[in-house]
């Protein structure tokens, strides 16, 4: 495994962070066992992985607090809260009481199994959510943090619904965040333009999501895809293969299959400190912490994705 600091919270973090959200929710959305759960997370200390994203709407929580028991204080764990009360709609405007805060953190931190989280994100917050996010909730966060209960403060966005990163372009002119979460890949790099600027000049630490999605890890949802981008004339019919969008990256890089270049694509982007990969497998899991640690991809192959999708900020390969 790499390690890096993760921005002005200094802490040392490895490149490769295990997501227990996403698709997979370390297997429990296709049926897997907490025994089978908890062995994702052990494999991931294995490889020596020592960042882990979890949050109470993953139902994630509990599994990571069992696998860590005994070894907490070898893991940096990352968890979230959520701006709407529960049941209402997570991109309208019934906020909690700001109060609520703690009890929730109170909550994460007994499934957890611990008296504190190194980072405590507010979860998927929305462009028109934010003022409120700002005035009312990141003061009490601040507060956490000045109890010890959490270390650092964090922010995620909803990538499927604000691709082009409103919220975070908001976000980052405020001074509330130690680490941000944000979508990235090689179909939506527009990260690269409005938001890594800003995190490196202000040291603000960088997780990235959206690595690898179904576009990424599915030929028939890529396929489609690349339609709807052709039917929005965001890239034209001529340049790309419509059968096998992606395959001129086997082709013209060393990359042994698409899911192992879009890791490396995000891996070795300046700026992001972690990238976070979700999986219910094993197997899954130790082929992608082998491609993160792989070299870049050719100049190129970066100068062909550049051309076909680097204006792209519209879609998120969900
Ligand atoms: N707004 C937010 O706060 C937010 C939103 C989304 C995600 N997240 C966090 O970010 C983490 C990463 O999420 P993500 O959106 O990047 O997606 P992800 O959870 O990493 O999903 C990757 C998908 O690709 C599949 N996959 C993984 N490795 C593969 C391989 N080698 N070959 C083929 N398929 C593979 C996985 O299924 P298998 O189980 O079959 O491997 C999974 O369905 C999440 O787990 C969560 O912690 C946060």
């Amino acid at each position: 495994m790499e390690y890096t600091k993760l921005g002005r919270t200094g802490l040392e973090v490895s490149v490769a962070g295990l997501g227990c959200g996403g698709h997979s929710r370390l297997g429990k959305t296709r049926g897997a066992s907490t025994a089978e759960s908890i062995e994702v997370v052990e494999a991931a200390l294995d490889l020596g992985i020592n960042f882990i994203d979890t949050a109470p709407a993953y139902g994630t929580e509990s599994i990571v607090g069992t696998a860590l028991k005994g070894r907490r204080d070898k893991v940096v764990l990352s968890t979230k809260t959520q701006i709407v009360n529960s049941g209402s709609d997570f991109l309208g405007s019934d906020f909690k009481d700001p109060g609520t805060l703690r009890t929730d953190l109170e909550k994460s931190l007994k499934a957890l199994q611990t008296d504190y989280v190194d980072v405590y994100h507010l979860h998927g917050v929305m462009p028109d959510q934010y003022p409120w996010c700002a005035e009312h909730l990141a003061p009490v966060l601040k507060d956490l943090q000045s109890e010890g209960k959490i270390r650092f403060t964090g922010i995620t966005e909803r990538f499927i619904h604000d691709p082009p990163h409103h919220m975070l372009i908001d976000a980052l002119k405020d001074d509330h965040w130690d680490v941000i979460m944000t979508g990235f890949n090689l179909i939506n790099p527009s990260a690269r333009d409005v938001v890594f600027p800003q995190t490196r000049s202000r040291a603000v630490g960088t997780l990235l999501m959206f690595a690898v999605r179904r576009a990424l890890s599915q030929p028939d949802a890529l396929r489609s895809l690349m339609v709807d981008l052709v039917a929005e004339g965001l890239i034209s019919a001529g340049e790309i293969d419509a059968d096998n969008p992606l395959d001129f990256l086997l082709a013209e890089s060393d990359a042994n299959s698409v899911v192992e270049a879009a890791y490396r694509f995000c891996r070795h982007e300046p700026g992001v400190d972690i990238v976070l990969t979700g999986t219910g497998s094993v197997d899954h899991l130790v082929e992608n912490v082998g491609s993160i640690l792989k070299p870049a991809l050719s100049e190129n192959t970066h100068m062909r994705l550049r051309g076909l999708f680097g204006h792209i900020n519209s879609v998120s390969g969900n």
